[in-house]
């Protein structure tokens, strides 16, 4: 069967989406090359605010009207349940994040029984007519009745986590699934169920195979990733935190020469981690740390359990070990009771941490969550000024932040060529900055995936531009 996979939401899915058509091309089937070129299209779906919901849903249902064979895994899957199938009449499977594993044998069942029905009419309504092979032409749907299958369990298929598709330079590796934070707005801990760190074991075994397959970065997964360990036994020495250890194991595989990890908590942010950045130069000097909000009162109320002073304590560490060490956030703008002062309070925090990048969401309230039984009273015109405010800061921030560095060397990983201009190289810096260069005269792709040192030219608020140091 042809497939393709369209994901939505954050490098969770992404990975998810990773390992599900790692398994779907182990398993025989092909990846096409377009939406039409498809028999099969899976959407991975995100749930975090209304909007990413509705635009899964929404390509979901443009893929039946397609009458592609339609599937829908990820976040909004376990948020709907059963729901999903009154959402999206004519969807032929669901199935939840845990049980992604799951996919490629629901794609088989569906690969043999469409070969022996025969291509829906327009204007027939029931029935698979037997035993016909007749095979549809390409990308119709091929049947008369969506199968209906949903998976919502928690059953992790073994190896499914491990699963990579062959080629690159880069990889994601999931290393703590779920959430137990319970954050008042969030539906992370519903969709994503409770923590579980995956055996220290394991995660080296399947890094040390990408460092075989060429893999030089590896960002680890977590929804609050410095949780790693806490919950669960991951096979480490009790004598150690679990993810600072951890981190110095992947250190130590030869080929890997880059290693980030994402989402983090200022709780995490211990002495032993920060002695791994002094110790282990592999470990890049970026942190995504979201503060969420500046006012202690709101912090309070989504149940983040850190004060501002805290937050701001967290990263003024980062900064003492290395003032170009990059702090990037989130934050939602609009929670219930939001009032003028604590944006406020957001911006000027905002300010004091300095900053490298910024993603601002407006509050969304999400069912089930504490804060949805709140009152949504900040309007939606406020909630939009607050985020563009608050945009507006972070590029005249980001600007300055990186005019610090017009005049130094930064190591840049070459990722490809640059989208506004071919004749460009983009890559990122240890501090997850974009930085693009001019190619060297005659070259062609021959440096994908290498190490080398630019020395930055001009700066913008999110992009550097420099030059082959030589
Ligand atoms: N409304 C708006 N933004 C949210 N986020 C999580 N839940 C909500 C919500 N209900 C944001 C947080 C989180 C990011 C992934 O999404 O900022 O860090
Ligand atoms: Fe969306 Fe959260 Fe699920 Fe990621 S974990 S896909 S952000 S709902």
């Amino acid at each position: 069967m042809k497939f393709l996979i369209h994901t939505y939401g954050c490098q969770m899915n992404v990975r998810d989406s990773e390992a599900v058509e790692a398994m779907l091309l182990a398993a025989g089937h092909e990846k096409a090359v377009s939406e039409d070129d498809a028999d099969a299209v899976i959407i991975n779906s995100c749930t975090v605010r209304q909007k990413a919901e509705e635009k899964a849903i929404g390509k979901a249902g443009n893929m039946i009207a397609s009458r592609k064979i339609t599937g829908l895994m990820g976040c909004a899957v376990k948020r709907l349940g059963e729901d999903v199938f009154k959402r999206l009449p004519g969807l032929d499977f669901a199935v939840a994040p845990r049980a992604f594993g799951l996919i490629p044998k629901i794609v088989s069942s569906l690969e043999s029984s469409v070969s022996r029905c025969a291509p829906r009419a327009s204007g027939q309504e029931h029935g698979c007519s037997g035993e016909e092979t007749l095979s549809p032409p390409p990308g119709t749907r091929n049947r008369r009745h969506a199968t209906r299958i949903l998976e919502l369990g928690d059953d992790l298929v073994p190896g499914s986590m491990a699963a990579h598709c062959a080629g690159g330079f880069q990889a994601f590796v999931t290393v703590l699934l779920g959430c137990d934070n319970r954050c008042s707005y969030c539906i992370v801990p519903d969709v994503r169920g409770h923590e579980y760190s995956r055996p220290a074991k394991e995660i080296i075994a399947e890094i040390e195979a990408l460092a075989r397959h060429g893999v030089k970065e590896v960002t680890l997964l977590g929804q609050s990733v410095l949780r790693y360990g806490i919950r669960n036994d991951c096979g480490l020495p009790k004598t150690a935190e679990p993810f600072p250890f951890l981190l110095r194991q992947i250190a130590g595989i030869d080929g890997i020469e880059r290693i980030r990890f994402t989402s983090a908590h200022p709780k995490g942010v211990t002495d032993e981690l920060l002695q791994v950045w002094r110790d282990c130069p592999k470990v890049c000097r970026h942190l995504h740390l979201p503060v969420q909000s500046g006012s202690d009162r709101i912090l309070a109320a989504m149940g983040r359990r850190y004060t501002r002073a805290e937050y701001l304590e967290s990263v003024s560490r980062l900064r003492e070990l290395d003032p170009e060490f990059a702090v990037t956030t989130d934050v939602i703008v609009g929670y219930p009771g939001e009032t003028h002062d604590d944006f406020e309070q957001t911006r000027s925090l905002m300010q004091e941490a300095g900053f490298d990048n910024s993603f601002v969401f407006k509050y969304s309230p999400r069912p089930g969550t504490r804060s949805a039984l709140l009152p949504d009273d900040v309007t939606t015109e406020e909630k939009e000024r607050r985020n563009q405010t608050l945009l507006a800061d972070q590029e005249t921030r980001g600007l300055e932040r990186n005019s610090r560095l017009v005049g130094t060397i930064r190591e840049v990983l070459a990722e490809g060529t640059s989208k506004r201009n071919p004749e460009r190289w983009s890559g990122r810096d240890g501090g997850n900055r974009i930085v693009v260069w001019d190619r060297r005269q005659g070259e062609r792709g021959a440096r994908l995936g290498e190490a080398v040192k630019i020395r930055i030219a001009q700066a913008h608020a999110q992009i550097l531009i420099g030059e082959a140091a030589r």
